[in-house]
């Protein structure tokens, strides 16, 4: 492992007035999001999609510094032949592969999950590095409910992410670290501060006794926010301080940024909440987004499969962008 270069790869994937593009929807995520605008899901409209977002000029080269993508998206070629890889580079971007593969139940744990894909990944990362991805994402999934999360699920999960981590900078790539503290639930902000600060701790200490490089990695963690169907919603400025206390009390200076997922947050609050985060300032670390559905909610509705609609969808995706990026920096203005 070279530390010097992983660390100028996640210094570049948070540089300032950048994120990241999640587009890496599952096959069957995907087909979901396009059911909503009524798009048949085939491998070209996939492409199709995809090619419309990585050729947003002003986006991918002014306020996106890497994206992440689908296995079957990295091999893809545009409809002029070239590789979507090219694009994404072309536009002065990184490329990046999200390299778990899924959940699966967690024996004895009912109502929990484990995320899985550890098998061959070391072959994989292999193949990925030659095809362009110098960074790597890895999800796991943790719910908030009645007894859970148990102990087992924080843990089995937090030793898959480290062995995950250690095996991508083993192969030269930078690790997105991605513990998903899911926002689905009744519960309040408070018990999404404890589930989010028992997770990043199980977290840290599995990355530290698997030997993880702090400074060449990348985590990605949820916002410390209200549950969806929580009758009390806490507002902006709550959550921005809320997020930073506990991320100062669980994660080390040494990591260079963090990279929020929005996770069902509409995208104008996911902007919100990034751009008050940023404003309270003197933080260790670069915090910028690493959004899927904040950033693609909008160009997917305007692009709604027509070809015609491609500037329009771009369009979207540009104003999202530059928000965020406006975020970054703490100067978006509503
Ligand atoms: P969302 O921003 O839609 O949560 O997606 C980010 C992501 O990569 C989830 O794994």
């Amino acid at each position: 492992m070279n530390l010097f270069d992983l660390n100028k790869v996640a210094q570049a994937m948070v540089a300032p007035g950048k994120g990241l593009l999640a587009a890496d929807e599952s096959t069957g995520t995907i087909k979901k999001r396009f059911d909503a605008i009524k798009v048949e899901s085939t491998e070209e409209s996939r492409r199709d999609y995809r090619e419309m977002l990585f050729r947003s000029k002003d986006a991918m080269s002014k306020c996106i510094s890497g994206v992440i993508l689908y296995d079957e998206t990295i091999w893809q070629k545009a409809k002029d032949g070239t590789p979507l890889v090219k694009l994404i580079e072309q536009a002065g971007a990184i490329p990046g592969i999200k390299v778990d593969e899924g959940t699966q139940p967690l024996p004895g744990c009912p109502g929990e999950l484990v995320t899985v894909g550890l098998d061959k990944l070391a072959a994989r990362l292999a193949d990925y590095y030659k095809q362009g991805a110098r960074f790597a994402k890895w999800r796991a999934v943790i719910d908030i409910g009645k007894d859970i999360p148990s102990m087992t699920a924080i843990h089995v999960n937090a030793h898959a992410l480290a062995r995950y981590a250690a095996l991508c900078q083993a192969a030269q790539i930078v690790p997105i670290v991605e513990p998903e503290v899911l926002m689905d639930g009744d519960h309040d902000i408070d018990r999404c501060y404890d589930v989010t600060k028992r997770v990043l701790n199980k977290v840290f200490q599995e990355l530290r006794i698997q030997r993880v490089a702090l400074e060449g990695m990348i985590l990605k963690p949820n916002m410390v926010i209200s549950g969806k169907k929580c009758p009390k919603q806490a507002p902006v400025q709550e959550v921005a301080e809320k997020t930073i206390r506990l991320l100062k009390e669980c994660a080390p200076a040494a990591v260079p940024g963090i990279a929020f997922l929005s996770g069902g947050q509409d995208d104008e609050e996911a902007t919100a909440h990034l751009d008050a985060m940023n404003r309270i300032g003197g933080l260790p670390w670069k915090l910028t987004f690493s959004y899927g559905r904040a950033l693609q909610a909008a160009p997917q509705k305007a692009w709604s499969g027509k070809s015609e609609n491609v500037p329009a969808g771009q369009q979207a995706f540009s104003h999202r962008a530059l928000m965020n990026s406006l975020a970054t920096k703490g100067e978006w203005k509503a």
